[in-house]
Order: structure tokens, then sequence, then C-alpha cells
């Protein structure tokens, strides 16, 4: 629990707007030169409009320049180790198959993957062809 990365998550966590599900995720994303973005839950009364934590980061950092990352630290209120949901994993693929995902749960247990392992056969730009 010594990362840097994961204590960015977990102080992001702690800002989460989540009145009607409070259920409250943290996330951080290291950029390929290190910067790092945090991220948490920002939920809407009407419920379609929620962002999860890994979206708030990542377009954080993509709003500040960045489009390359390493490592992306999440962490909620759940007992075990939380996966980015399939809307975050495609938003996520965007820039980069190979971003590696720390995931942490409220009594410490860690788990790891690699995006690719989280999003098999992802729909990418490739499959869009040639954009005139
Ligand atoms: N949530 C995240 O922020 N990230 C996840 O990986 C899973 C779900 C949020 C969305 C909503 O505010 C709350 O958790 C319950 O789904």
């Amino acid at each position: 629990m010594s990362d840097a990365l994961i204590e960015a998550a977990r102080a992001a966590r702690g800002r989460a707007y989540a009145p009607y599900s409070r259920f409250h995720v943290g996330a951080a994303l290291e950029a390929a030169d290190g910067a790092v973005f945090a991220g948490c839950n920002v939920e809407s009364a009407s419920y379609g409009g929620t962002i999860c934590a890994e979206r708030t980061a990542l377009v954080t950092a993509v709003a500040a320049g960045h489009r390359a990352f390493r490592r992306l630290a999440l962490t909620s209120d759940a007992e075990e180790p939380v996966a980015p949901c399939g809307l975050c994993r495609q938003l996520l693929a965007e820039f980069g198959l190979d971003l590696e995902i720390v995931s942490v749960g409220a009594r410490g247990a860690q788990a790891t993957w690699r995006l690719d392992a989280l999003l098999p056969h992802a729909f990418t730009r490739s499959q869009l062809g040639e954009i005139p």
C-alpha cells in the first residue's frame, strides 16, 4: 500500500460524489512521463449521467494534454478489488491496450490486470479502416 499511485487513488475516493449509490471509487492514472491524474465517480440525479472514477481520471489527463499512459490504480468501498466497467474499459482502450491496472479492495487485497486481458477482441480504430 506504499505505492504513491495507489495512495492518489485512495485520496480521490475520498472526494467521490456518490449520494445515490453511496459507492465511492477513486482512480489515479500515471502518464508516460510520470504525471499523475486522479479521478472519482461523480453521480447524477439523472442516473445515466454518472461518470466513473476511471473516466474522470482519463478525461482529466487528456484535457491536460496527455495521451500515453502506463498504469491505472483503482480503489473502492468493495471488500475485493473491482475491475473497471465496460464503458471505462472501452475508453481506456482508446489510449492503449497495454495499460496496467492495479485495483485494491477495502481490506487491502490487490489485483493486477493488463487492459487487453479485461477487454479481449477489443474494438479499436484499426477496425474503422481509413478515415477520410
Ligand atoms: N463506478 C466507478 O466509478 N468505477 C467502477 O469501476 C465501477 C462503478 C461507480 C459508478 C457509480 O457512481 C457507482 O460506482 C456505482 O456503480
